[in-house]
């Protein structure tokens, strides 16, 4: 399946992901923890990112959109994929539509997080995640680590991410509503759209976004 995961930042995107691409067997692709791994390893493309993100911004289309396209030709990528945090404007929507039909490719299904947004910055006020793997992501109430500051999965540090801060997830916020939340009526043109309520437990998420893309297969 190739399928889209789209919401407000702190909706748990990353969260579901890791559980729907285990169950669904396809790779999760996250143009956020891309990103932040090559600003930890010190590359160019991430020290070109870097300012944006610390400001909420969105990183210009054309590093973006290649790094995007690289991570998608992957050999792993080839029988789908989940992608999370991309597309992020309708340009790059645009651009994801040219690519899988230069392929013969199609999506199958945008799933539309909703939260509303008074949960979404309590959500991101209490994030933490380990340093070892972004995939590993906890909440200082909601998903508490045993040993606090430590990785339950792997024993890593749990850091707070540079741009969870509350000027930058105001910022955050209004990018997605005037940037992001355009491609959910570019894609409702192309009938992908299926909009699930993201409030309630983690794993009660998950089973309605298996339910809801079940439909769509
Ligand atoms: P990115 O990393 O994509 O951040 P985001 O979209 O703002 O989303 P978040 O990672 O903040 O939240 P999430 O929805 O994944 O929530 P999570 O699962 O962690 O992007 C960061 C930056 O990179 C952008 O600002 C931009 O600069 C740049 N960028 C990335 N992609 C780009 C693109 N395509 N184009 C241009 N720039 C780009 O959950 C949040 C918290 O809530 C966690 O603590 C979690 O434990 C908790 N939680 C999750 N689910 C639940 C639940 N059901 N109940 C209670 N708590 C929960
Ligand atoms: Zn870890």
């Amino acid at each position: 399946m190739r399928i889209v995961l789209v919401g407000p930042p702190g909706a748990g995107k990353g969260t579901q992901a890791a559980f729907l691409a285990k169950n669904l067997s396809i790779p999760h692709i996250s143009t956020g923890d891309l990103f932040r791994a090559n600003i930890s390893q010190g590359t160019e493309l991430g020290k070109q990112a870097k300012a944006y993100m610390d400001a909420g911004n969105l990183v210009p289309d054309e590093v973006t959109i290649g790094m995007a396209k690289d991570r998608m030709e992957q050999p792993d990528a080839e029988r789908g994929f989940l992608l999370d945090g991309f597309p992020r404007n309708v340009a790059q929507a645009e651009a994801l539509d040219a690519m899988l039909e230069a392929e013969g490719m199609q999506l199958d299904a945008v799933l539309d997080l909703e939260v509303p947004e008074d949960e979404v910055v309590k959500r991101i006020a209490g994030r933490r995640i380990c340093r070892n793997d972004s995939a590993h992501v906890f909440h200082v109430t909601y998903s508490k680590p045993k040993t606090e500051g430590v990785c339950d999965i792997c024993g890593g540090e749990l850091y707070q991410r540079e741009d969870d801060s509350e000027e930058t997830v105001r910022k955050r916020l209004e990018v997605y509503h005037t940037q992001t939340e355009p491609i959910i009526d570019h894609y409702k043109g192309q009938g992908l759209v299926v909009t699930i309520s993201a409030l309630g437990k983690v794993s009660d998420v998950t089973e309605r976004a298996m339910e809801a893309l079940r439909g769509e297969r």
